[in-house]
């Protein structure tokens, strides 16, 4: 459920008009509403109620520092996979010991900082990162407290693109080379292992990849125990599904998701981390965009909209569908028109869906691209010189611009011109 719904025939975010905020920032802009966020971290905080847990919001999905500021204040921890979002976290105000560090490719540079100033683990995804961070470690005369990776070679059953627990992928180190590294771990004077981590992709819309990546953590718990060392801590990803239409079927909710956790290694005694974060910002965010024409072509018609793929992505990257709704409700029994809605980039990959089913819309309405609040506006680019849009957060019947959009000078101003031109 979010907090995007018609009320007298417009589309309300909360308790505000969407067309009051366009008519204040102009089209298009990002909005998110706090209830829905704080409703959403609230689901996965009380499915592990009972566990001693600590949600970790994967900042990736939509990290303007008001939304962590948001979920930071209801007791979120967060997941970071770069230096860029861990010090987007701490300029936030999240303490450095509800921060994760996950991610790849990390450097020494993100590694020094992060042990400087605060860090609750480091998920290690292979030997040579680990070895990498007892260095830096060592150098700083401190310990960094680690779980590593596991690749449980699971099928998520998602996208490809957003699959990461096959052998296949970069992710983690494979599940059957576990014992050694860990024994490796614990030889080397800088790190402190503190438990295990696995991620086994994202949009997943069934709990059964979940429940067999976590009852091998839950073995190799045992395994590594029996070995010696003291696994106190899971860290189970984020990947639960969001519904993006309404007619298809709706994935398992986050209270089903805790009971499976609860079963696969609750009898272990480990604290839970998990990294939502699609679940979390998802649905709590629209994309509003307004029609800059309607184009008749040879037997279809385009809406050109003043949104583009380089403000939202995942329709061209993943073929992703948004339910795309005008932002003044159609009248009951208008007939609906198949429309190719599309941006103003230029790449026929610049198509949001294709003969969708509207009621007519008109040069200069509103619509609004539903379930858009994660990988929407993080994902964004300024190709063709299009400047990043504003991010809007709706509190109640307030709402606050939370990204300013940028003047063309302020973009263009980025360039240096070497003394030679
Ligand atoms: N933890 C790790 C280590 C991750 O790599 C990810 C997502 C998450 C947590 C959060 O997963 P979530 O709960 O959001 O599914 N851009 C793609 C999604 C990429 C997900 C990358 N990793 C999309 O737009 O569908």
């Amino acid at each position: 459920m979010d907090h995007f719904l018609y009320r007298d025939g417009e589309l309300y975010a909360e308790d505000v008009p969407v067309r009051d905020i366009a008519a204040s920032v102009g089209s298009p802009f990002y909005c998110y509403s706090t209830a829905t966020l704080l409703r959403h971290f609230k689901a996965f905080d009380d499915a592990l109620a009972g566990t001693d847990h600590l949600v970790c919001y994967a900042m990736k999905a939509a990290s303007n520092q008001a939304i962590l500021k948001t979920l930071a204040q209801a007791g979120a921890g967060m997941d970071v996979v770069s230096g860029g979002e861990y010090a987007r976290a701490i300029a936030a105000g999240v303490p450095g010991d509800k921060i994760v560090f996950s991610g790849v490719g990390k450097t020494h540079d993100e590694i020094r900082t992060a042990l400087t100033t605060g860090i609750r683990q480091f998920n290690v995804e292979s030997e040579p990162e680990m070895r990498r961070i007892s260095d830096v470690a060592v150098s700083l005369g401190v310990v960094a407290p680690i779980t590593v990776r596991v690749n449980p070679d699971v099928d998520a059953k998602t996208h490809a693109k957003i699959a990461t627990g096959k052998s296949e992928n970069k992710f983690g180190i494979p599940i059957s080379r576990a014992r050694e590294v860990y024994a490796e771990a614990t030889k080397l004077p800088g790190l402190k292992v503190v438990g295990i981590d696995v991620h086994i992709g994202s949009q997943l819309t069934q709990l059964e990849p979940f429940r067999q990546a976590f009852s091998k953590v839950a073995e190799l718990t045992e395994t590594l125990r029996a070995d010696g060392h003291d696994i106190r801590r899971l860290d189970l990803g984020g990947g639960l599904g969001i519904p993006y239409t309404r007619s298809n079927e709706a994935p398992p909710l986050p209270n089903d998701y805790g009971q499976m956790i609860k079963e696969t290694v609750g009898h272990l005694g480990c604290e839970v981390e998990i990294e939502p974060g699609r679940l979390i910002a998802g649905n709590a965010g629209i994309l509003v965009s307004g029609v800059v024409f309607v184009k008749t072509g040879e037997d279809r018609q385009f809406l050109i909209l003043d949104a583009a793929m380089n403000d939202l992505i995942r329709p061209a990257m993943y073929d992703a569908h948004h339910e795309i709704v005008p932002v003044k409700e159609a009248e009951p029994g208008v007939e609906l028109r198949p429309y190719d809605i599309v941006g103003p980039v230029c790449e026929s990959g610049d198509t949001f869906a294709k003969g969708r089913l509207m009621a007519p819309l008109a040069e200069g309405d509103l619509v609004a691209f539903r379930s858009a609040g994660a990988y929407g506006a993080v994902m964004s680019s300024e190709y063709n010189t299009r400047p990043l849009i504003p991010e809007v957060l709706v509190n109640g019947d307030q709402f606050a611009v939370i990204r300013q959009r940028p003047t063309f000078d302020e973009i263009i101003n980025r360039d240096t011109i070497p003394e030679w031109l």
